[in-house]
């Protein structure tokens, strides 16, 4: 659709990127760090890590990847510590159990089942203690939901059954937990999960 290219152009721009999250979505990441208890101690990977919202709540030692390196820029400015580096998931080759946690937020959606598998893959290799992954859940309680929803980039916004069955396949699903975005427009689900 012609409408969702243009959109995905502008939001090539990082601000633009921010002021969206900030109108529908609100900040809802120290609810997502609070569940996976980062510790100051832990080394943390952050995939399609964006502009970096996670960044400013992740205590110890971070790092974010991300293909789109505008985004990149403006996290490198807001967050002079952490390090960022602009790759594609496909490419990232760590040590094994390199990352205490791995943190993938807003991404999966973007992803077929067979991308997610290879995904999900990689950071069972590189993780040694846990995953925090997020991701929408279908909702279409009021209007303006359903066209935020239709236009998203990502054309694959599974139910919790459906993640959590791809997700299982690589990792013990601990803990989960849904919530809506501050303004009921975007509904969450969050998943604390242990390498298999
Ligand atoms: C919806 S944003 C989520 C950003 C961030 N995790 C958040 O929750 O705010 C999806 C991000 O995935 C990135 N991305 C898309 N394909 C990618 C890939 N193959 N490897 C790494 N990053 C990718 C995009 O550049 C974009 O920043």
């Amino acid at each position: 659709m012609i409408l969702k290219k243009i959109i995905a152009f502008i939001f090539q721009s990082p601000y633009v990127y921010q002021l969206n999250q900030f109108l529908w979505a609100g900040d809802f990441f120290p609810k997502i760090i609070e569940l996976g208890q980062i510790q100051a101690t832990e080394k943390t990977l952050d995939i399609a890590c964006g502009t970096a919202n996670a960044a400013r709540y992740v205590r110890g030692q971070y790092t974010g990847i991300d293909l789109n390196d505008n985004y990149l820029d403006y996290a490198r400015h807001q967050y002079p510590r952490a390090k960022f580096l602009c790759l594609d998931f496909n490419d990232l080759k760590f040590d094994e159990k390199y990352f205490d946690c791995t943190i993938v937020t807003n991404f999966i959606h973007h992803l077929s089942d067979t991308e997610l598998g290879q995904l999900l893959y990689k950071i069972r290799y590189f993780t040694r203690d846990r995953m925090i992954l997020s991701d929408l859940l279908p909702n279409q309680l009021n209007f303006l939901a359903k066209i935020l929803y239709n236009l998203d980039q990502g054309n694959n916004i599974r139910t919790a059954e459906n993640q959590e069955k791809i997700i299982s396949r690589y990792f013990k699903i601990e803990k989960k937990y849904t919530f809506f975005s501050p303004r009921k427009i975007y509904k969450h689900i969050v998943f604390i999960c242990i390498p298999l």
